[in-house]
């Protein structure tokens, strides 16, 4: 056991729970007193420029979460995962996605071993690859070009991908069609295929494991419609078959040749993996170039946050600013609310970053913690959001901080009409945030005629903190800064509170019920030590199925 003191009693702890207690102040106020802090809270980052002026911090309130970074080391664990260390520390694995990332030549060592010629070597690959489908070379069984690309994987092995491929759209091949399936429910994989040719579809299956039972059902049930489509012959698998994986075994038993296998790492997690083999699909979508302008995207974020000092270090600010709220504020949520179509499947990807990575409830040392970790994160593109759950956050009883993201230009082929949409559609990202923070007194309702018995409501209480996240225009860079820039925050959150973030042993035991529980199913198999609650619903099943 350490001696340091636990993150609840440090001083620099305290001291952020006593300013908290000392000050009440209004966003309103802090803006009338202080104007400057519109320009003075701004962090620029690549093509981000991230404005955490609508936060309920003063220069105080920063320099004490900058005090309680520095002494919870966050830059000393940052310098450790940066240079290979093993600080997942239940699984004794290095920590080094951000190595996918790293330009040829550079040196990244674990247990001795630069790894950044295997990362190109294997990206090399991939290009190849990807050419060779995108130009038609590559042909299915039959001779036929690949016209249908179907990635089969699940969490990390489908969310980055498939989040990728909806922001990226305008930068697609529109002659290819993907198709992202992930649910061991048939009916994901059945809609998927009931309009494809197996002559032309290729299947990705992504596994960092080649173990994971959802992936490897649905891609035996592929492998069985393929073969069902093209007569049967078992040597059609190599011509429609890749495999993204740590595991080339389990990929050949599988059936796949692993010389259709893109490998990476056990020092990748399976949610820091989408810039690793696990991108491929999206690769083929978007060409190697564009994949690559991604992979420098993340390469900006990373630079910045091992070189920016605290005080304009952006995954610092936000990792510090969410520490703020949930400790101090008891927020248990935190919105991600973006102004672009096309990022709607962000937020559901940074769910699992998050969500996979913070929701933890021992320390590093394996001792209960006594304070708030990772919040629940949650939204659907702002303009969608605004009609349907915004009356929460406006009006609501809890405190639940945002991040608005919005770009100046569209991206893609739109109309002149359409483009112009964009205006509208950033006014409500800003009219947003303004209301959040600002909101509207009973003085100014009154002021406006409303009768006496509606004022209260109509008042708007405000000083709901926002970031407002602003780029040029939503391009592979843009998009792989905006990853690292979340991927490093949850880093941050994680050091502060002193947990292993990259780790997952909370998904274990789902998994091992569901394989005791499913003979129960099919069979009528008793399941020893059953308890009653689901014994009587395998039974209720069981009496359902026959009707
Ligand atoms: O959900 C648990 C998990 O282990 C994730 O961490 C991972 O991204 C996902 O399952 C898929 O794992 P694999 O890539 O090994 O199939």
């Amino acid at each position: 056991m350490s001696d340091t003191p636990r993150l609840d009693r440090r001083p620099e702890w305290t001291a952020l729970a006593d300013h908290r207690a000392q000050r009440q102040e209004r966003l309103r106020d802090l803006f009338a007193t202080d104007p400057g802090r519109a320009q003075r809270y701004v962090v620029r980052v690549g093509d981000l420029r991230i404005d955490y002026s609508k936060h309920l911090i003063t220069d105080e309130t920063l320099a004490l979460l900058r005090e309680l970074a520095s002494a919870t080391d966050v830059f000393g664990l940052r310098d450790a995962m940066f240079h290979g260390k093993k600080i997942n520390i239940t699984e004794d694995r290095a920590v080094l996605h951000t190595a996918l990332r790293a330009p040829a030549g550079a040196v990244v060592e674990v247990d001795g071993q630069n790894v950044v010629p295997g990362v190109h070597a294997v990206l090399d690959r991939m290009s190849a690859f990807a050419g060779r489908v995108r130009s038609g070379e590559w042909t299915g069984h039959t001779g036929r070009r690949i016209r249908n690309v179907v990635n089969i994987g699940i969490g990390g092995s489908d969310l980055g991908p498939a989040m990728a491929y909806e922001a990226l759209r305008a930068y697609t091949d529109r002659e290819l069609t993907f198709r992202f399936v992930s649910n061991v429910d048939g009916a994901d994989l059945h809609e998927a295929l009931r309009d494809l040719d197996p002559a032309e579809t290729l299947f990705v299956v992504a596994s960092k494991t080649f173990t994971t039972i959802e992936t490897i059902t649905n891609a035996t049930s592929a492998r069985s419609w393929l073969l069902d489509g093209l007569g049967g012959e078992e040597k059609a698998v190599a011509k429609h078959f890749v495999a993204l994986s740590t595991n080339a075994g389990k990929v050949a038993g599988f059936g796949i040749d692993t010389a259709n296998m893109f490998e990476f790492w056990d020092w990748v997690g399976g949610r820091y993996s989408f810039d690793s083999a696990i991108g491929l699909s999206l690769m083929i979508a978007i060409g190697p170039e564009r994949f690559r302008e991604l992979l420098d995207g993340f390469r900006i974020v990373d630079d910045h946050f091992r070189t920016a000092p605290a005080e304009s270090n952006a995954p610092l600010l936000m990792g510090l600013l969410g520490v703020w709220y949930g400790n101090f504020f008891d927020a248990q949520s935190h919105a991600v609310l973006p102004y672009s179509h096309y990022l709607s499947k962000f937020t559901a990807y940074l769910q699992q970053l998050d969500m996979e990575s913070n929701g933890k409830s021992v320390d590093r040392e394996g001792r209960p913690v006594r304070w708030q970790t990772g919040p629940v994160v949650w939204g659907t593109p702002g303009t969608n959001g605004q009609h349907a759950y915004y009356q929460l956050i406006h009006q609501g009883t809890k405190i639940v901080p945002a991040d608005l993201i919005g770009f100046a230009r569209p991206v893609g082929e739109l109309s002149d009409e359409l483009k112009a949409q964009h205006d509208l559609l950033t006014a409500n990202l800003f009219a947003q945030g303004q209301a959040l923070a600002f909101g509207k007194t009973a003085e100014e309702v009154r002021a406006e005629g409303v009768p006496e018995e509606q004022v209260a409501h109509r008042t708007f209480q405000g000083d709901h903190p926002t970031t407002t996240i602003l780029a040029p225009e939503l391009t592979p860079s843009v998009l792989g800064q905006l990853i690292a820039l979340y991927e490093h925050k949850v880093f941050v959150q994680g050091a502060v509170w002193d947990i292993d973030s990259f780790d997952q042993w909370g998904v274990e035991l789902g998994k091992v019920l569901a394989k005791r529980v499913e003979p129960a199913l099919t069979e009528g198999a008793e399941v020893p030590g059953l308890d009653p609650s689901t014994a009587s619903l395998v039974a209720a099943y069981r009496e359902l199925r026959k009707q």
